[in-house]
């Protein structure tokens, strides 16, 4: 098996080096462009001896897949991948001796669509050849991995060129293969001007199988067809094994669900068809599975054309990110449930891109989704590199005038005539700020904090100027400059009698305050005192200007939602008078809402922290653990093996959601599982001496989360938070890595505290590397009413 290099290893430093390449980006002359079937390029060349360190670097416009004499090179999936293809395309660097041979060898390259060029945004105007409609190849063999090592080989317009068995790919499409089809050499290539500058080591780790998922349950449709059950929810394709005739057919449809007669559903996929069909060539037991295409799904639907007998059909799930680094069980099966539906949410949508869903014609590296959920990516994976790929892509799509894109890689810089002004929404902008700042948080990297610091204060400056001042009012219409999702899919209740929801402009002036804030905080980190001045200045007009626009002389917020209250407390611009009077307004608006959540993509991950930081962790944990809908649990108690888009996708008596936007594979709502994790079993990185070199210990209790396990397999090394609750005494067992340190912090009303069996206190505790058991008295605070009247709350 060929192995990867340093330039994997260490791609930041190869980064600051570009390449000196001895390949041209050379195209297959028999390639009729998107749409059409895929080719290769290829070349025989003599080797008088295999030394043992040749190493092969190559990249493609579109997806690439090498053999060198016949047997592929390395087992990454989707190679390049997916970045912002004309200012950065990565490459892939393999040794490769393993397949060489004295004497003639050949290698060859297949090329397809891909994310380059086939089908990217969705239904209404979908766009072609978005970053290119030529696909093309660079390659280069080299005698050792230096990178003046002597070139044994490179790319050029002498190698060859043919159509492949696979006779149409794209990444929403899907893959027609014909195995009676022989790959030939027909064509010639040509060499296209392409500046190698673009090409960047791959910066993250590759997209890879994960464990098979096999058949759990199959039945025969009335129209003769197979539908597998793999019984979970996922990112990836079918593979099979098939025996039968020539040119009989084996079509494989894909959904995530079934409607509520139990039968096969895929409405809402929209235009991305999701579809495979493989011809079989007769020989025998034949193999399958696609190359060039993944599909989001958990039931395949099978139909056989002709005389053909399948067998062993199994679902592989890819995902960039192959190790589970983080978990959380409790007492409660269903919050179990949920937080696995978090981590197959993730490796879904972790697919060379943070995505929004992995199976309509959308799938693309939204912005907003990603902020919300990076702290919690951070923690089920490492997401380090591949989140600084990510966030460079960004930048590099990032406008002129500072306005982030509300996709990345963004199809619409370079084809805004269907998508004029997709970018610039606060909530969804901020991801430039908030995810390098997860990453500091976690992985300690400040370098990467110096690097992104200019694309953060572009976006200030830019959201700032949206309405010139501290209050931000976006436009309503999509495409205005500064057009803001504001919380996106916020439930607002029966639509007779709608609740009420946060406006744009006060959840984009609340976002401003977040990042000129954080910015402000990042600034002083790396040492720039002038932009940490400014954004410090800037913030605090913003929180001024919030105070007397938002918050009412009564202590009632204008919008008097639970999204303006949970970002508003949790980011401290409530002013101190009107704080108690704010809180009962607060918990007035879950009264309202009969205890359940009423909260959209950027208010879901503030709630539940913003209650317990007023002191209402019994509220808290009632509106997390009811059932009904809107809720986290609902979804699970119906079925869910991922997270949903909305909280009602699919209705009590199961009627599905409005299918024009309806994913059920979407991790935005799993960012609750930073609060499982940070709030309830209590851990969580010490900003001041980050990658949990410090680690601070809060948890809450839950009751009926009785026992709570959590670990995390952080960069400082194994994180272990469990606490039992028995007869009103919890016992609260933590580990700290060696060289990390732990501060302590209890709830004011837990009582009689011990650690390690002496008398503690509920004030900060430092404690060492090692284990520690922590005691204390439990006593449960009453219960909110869920009549609407608030026993707690005083009512102005
Ligand atoms: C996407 C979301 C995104 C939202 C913003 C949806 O179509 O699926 O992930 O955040 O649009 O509008």
């Amino acid at each position: 098996m060929s192995e990867v290099l340093a330039e994997v290893a260490a791609p930041e430093m190869a980064r600051s080096i570009p390449h000196a390449w001895a390949g041209q980006m050379i195209r297959p002359l028999a390639d009729k462009g998107v749409g059409t079937p895929a080719s290769f390029v290829a070349k025989e060349f003599v080797l008088e001896r295999v030394r043992g360190d040749e190493v092969l670097r190559i990249s493609a416009l579109g997806l690439y897949r090498a053999f060198i004499n016949g047997k592929r090179v390395g087992s990454d999936e989707l190679t390049p991948g997916w970045t912002s293809y004309d200012v950065r395309l990565s490459y892939q660097t393999y040794k490769v001796s393993d397949l060489l041979v004295p004497g003639v060898n050949r290698i060859e390259i297949w090329l397809a669509d891909g994310w380059l060029r086939s089908q990217m945004m969705w239904g209404q105007a979908p766009i072609f050849n978005t970053w290119g409609s030529e696909i093309a190849a660079i390659a280069e063999l080299r005698a050792g991995a230096a990178a003046d090592a002597p070139v044994l080989l490179a790319t050029d317009d002498s190698w060859e060129s043919g159509e492949l068995p696979i006779r149409k790919s794209g990444i929403y499409f899907g893959e027609i293969f014909d195995a009676r089809f022989k790959p030939h050499p027909t064509d010639g290539t040509a060499v296209i001007d392409f500046d190698t500058a673009r090409l960047i080591p791959h910066e993250t780790m590759p997209v890879k199988e994960l464990e098979p998922l096999e058949v759990v349950k199959q039945w025969t449709d009335p129209e003769g067809r197979t539908v597998y059950d793999f019984g979970q929810n996922a990112g990836g394709y079918v593979a099979f094994d098939v025996t039968g005739a020539p040119g009989a057919k084996v079509i494989v449809e894909h959904g995530e669900i079934l409607d509520k007669d139990g039968v096969f559903y895929n409405g809402n996929l929209r235009t991305a068809e999701a579809r495979l069909e493989y011809i079989l060539a007769g020989s025998g037991t034949e193999q399958y599975r696609p190359h060039f295409t993944f599909q989001g799904f958990r039931y395949a639907r099978v139909t056989i054309e002709g005389e053909a007998k399948l067998s062993h059909i199994r679902l592989i799930p890819i995902s960039s990110v192959t190790e589970v680094k983080a978990g959380f069980t409790s007492g409660n099966a269903l919050v179990n449930r949920l937080v696995l539906n978090t981590l197959w949410s993730q490796r879904a949508n972790f697919i060379e891109v943070p995505t929004d869903c992995p199976q309509r014609d959308e799938r693309l590296g939204w912005t907003g989704d990603a902020q919300v959920f990076a702290g919690t990516a951070c923690y089920l994976a490492d997401a380090h590199d591949f989140f600084k790929k990510w966030v460079r892509d960004v930048m590099a799509d990032q406008r002129e005038d500072g306005a982030v894109p509300h996709v990345v890689p963004d199809p619409t810089r370079l084809n805004p005539k269907d998508y004029p002004g997709f970018f610039g929404s606060t909530g969804w902008g901020d991801a430039i700020a908030i995810v390098p700042w997860q990453l500091y948080l976690h992985y300690g990297d400040a370098a990467f904090l110096r690097e992104t610091l200019p694309a953060m204060v572009k976006w200030v400056d830019f959201v700032w100027s949206i309405s010139d001042g501290p209050i931000v009012s976006p436009p309503r219409n999509w495409g205005g400059r500064g057009f803001s999702f504001g919380d996106w899919l916020q439930p607002s209740g029966p639509s007779a009698k709608p609740l009420p929801t946060i406006g744009d402009d006060a959840a984009a002036t609340i976002y401003l305050y977040i990042t000129s804030t954080l910015v402000a905080r990042i600034a002083r980190i790396v040492g720039n005192a002038e932009v940490a001045d400014r954004m410090e200045a800037m913030a605090s007009k913003v929180k001024a200007a919030f105070a007397s626009e938002f918050v009412t002389p009564s202590g009632r917020l204008c919008y008097d939602d639970q999204t303006s209250y949970a970002l508003a407390f949790l980011h401290d611009l409530i002013p101190a008078d009107k704080q108690e009077a704010a809180k009962a307004y607060f918990k007035a608006t879950i009264a309202r809402s009969d205890g359940r959540i009423g909260t959209g993509f950027i208010g879901t991950p503030a709630l539940l922290p913003a209650l317990v930081k007023i002191g209402e962790p019994r509220l808290a944990a009632d509106v997390f653990l009811q059932e009904e809908v809107p809720g986290w649990l609902y979804q699970v108690k119906m079925g869910a093996t991922t997270i949903w888009e909305r909280w009602d996708a699919i209705q009590p008596d199961g009627t599905i959601y409005n299918p024009q936007m309806n994913s059920y594979n979407h991790y935005a709502y799993g960012a609750v599982c930073q609060w499982l994790l940070e709030g309830v079993a209590g851990f969580r990185p010490d900003p001041e001496a980050p990658a949990f070199t410090t680690i601070i210990f809060e948890p809450t209790i839950v009751p009926e989360l009785s026992p709570v396990k959590a670990y995390h397999d952080s960069p400082a090394g194994m994180i272990r938070a469990e606490w039992t609750l028995d007869g009103g005494k919890v016992r609260y067992e933590i580990e700290i890595p060696a060289r990390s340190s732990g501060v302590l912090r209890l709830d004011q009303a837990y009582r009689n505290v011990t650690v390690d069996g002496k008398p503690g206190s509920t004030g900060e505790q430092t404690l060492t590397e090692g284990k520690h058991l922590i005691t204390f008295d439990y006593s449960a605070p009453p219960r909110a009413q869920r009549d609407g009247t608030n026993i707690n709350a005083r009512t102005p």
